[in-house]
């Protein structure tokens, strides 16, 4: 199938953690149109049930992907990944990447074999993770724990905002004492929107544990799966939201290359 050049990249978030991911796409292909759709109305994910997220997932994405046309869809979200991508797949006939918690690289990397997995509460609940933690980290110890301040803590620090540190230190211990006596070495940053308050988390974490995402993973997969194709990049980058759109995101998503937000 011939692909337009113009024809963009499409990734997709509950709100602006997928920017983790979108920095990884634009290193790895800096000529791609790439939209940026955040479900605004629809944040927090991972506090939702798995029927309101599926839902809400499959409907906007067929909407985007009409309007849109893109050549291939990232879904830069650990929650609708873990629930929706089948589903998504099964409805739409265009390549579509999903974010899934990077357990398989924190398990070849881990020396004490205790691997820390920090998510939203919707995710680390979800079967796709039992999965990867029986195909990959059966002999490792895997310590899960949702972190919902920290989906808010990286909204409200993209918009210029300074989170409470006790919030960090408060994730790091708790997620410690579920370890008891054993020794995470290994974080998973298993939301899009917590490696963008790495420095926090390394601050509260300590300099010896290891945070692994997927960011650097997808890139390359979308970059394999548009591997023959031309791009042109003939406009500004495009971030689309669903609800209101408040004055400190231009400016926040300006670093990003997106200079124009439309409302769906
Ligand atoms: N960024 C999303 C993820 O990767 C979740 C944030 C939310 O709770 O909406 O899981």
């Amino acid at each position: 199938m011939i692909v337009s050049a113009q024809s963009p990249i499409l990734l997709f978030d509950s709100g602006f953690g997928g920017l983790s991911v979108l920095a990884a796409v634009r290193e790895t292909l800096p000529d791609a149109p790439v939209i940026y759709a955040a479900d605004l109305a629809g944040l927090p994910y991972g506090e939702k049930t798995e029927a309101e997220i599926a839902a809400r997932v499959a409907g906007l994405l067929g909407r985007l992907a009409e309007r849109y046309q893109p050549r291939l869809i990232c879904i830069a979200c650990n929650t609708a990944s873990t629930i929706a991508l089948g589903m998504v797949r099964d409805v739409l006939e265009i390549p579509i990447v999903g974010t899934v918690p990077a357990i398989k690289p924190a398990a070849a990397l881990t020396k004490t074999g205790v691997i820390g997995l920090l998510g939203t509460a919707a995710t680390i609940r979800q079967g796709y993770v039992d999965d990867l933690e029986a195909k990959f980290a059966t002999d490792k110890k895997l310590i899960r724990y949702a972190a919902p301040e920290l989906v808010h803590a990286a909204e409200l620090l993209l918009r210029g905002g300074t989170p409470d540190p006790a919030i960090f230190e408060q994730v790091a211990n708790d997620l410690r004492s579920k370890a008891g006596d054993a020794e995470i070495d290994t974080v998973v940053l298993a939301c899009t929107h917590f490696p963008l308050l790495e420095a926090q988390l390394r601050a509260a974490f300590g300099q010896e544990v290891r945070f692994v995402d997927g960011a650097a993973g997808i890139a390359h997969r979308v970059a394999h799966l548009t591997q023959d194709q031309a791009f042109e990049r003939d406009g500004p980058g495009l971030a689309i939201v669903t609800g209101p759109v408040d004055q400190t995101l231009a400016h926040a998503l300006q670093p990003y290359g997106l200079s124009v937000i439309e409302r769906l």
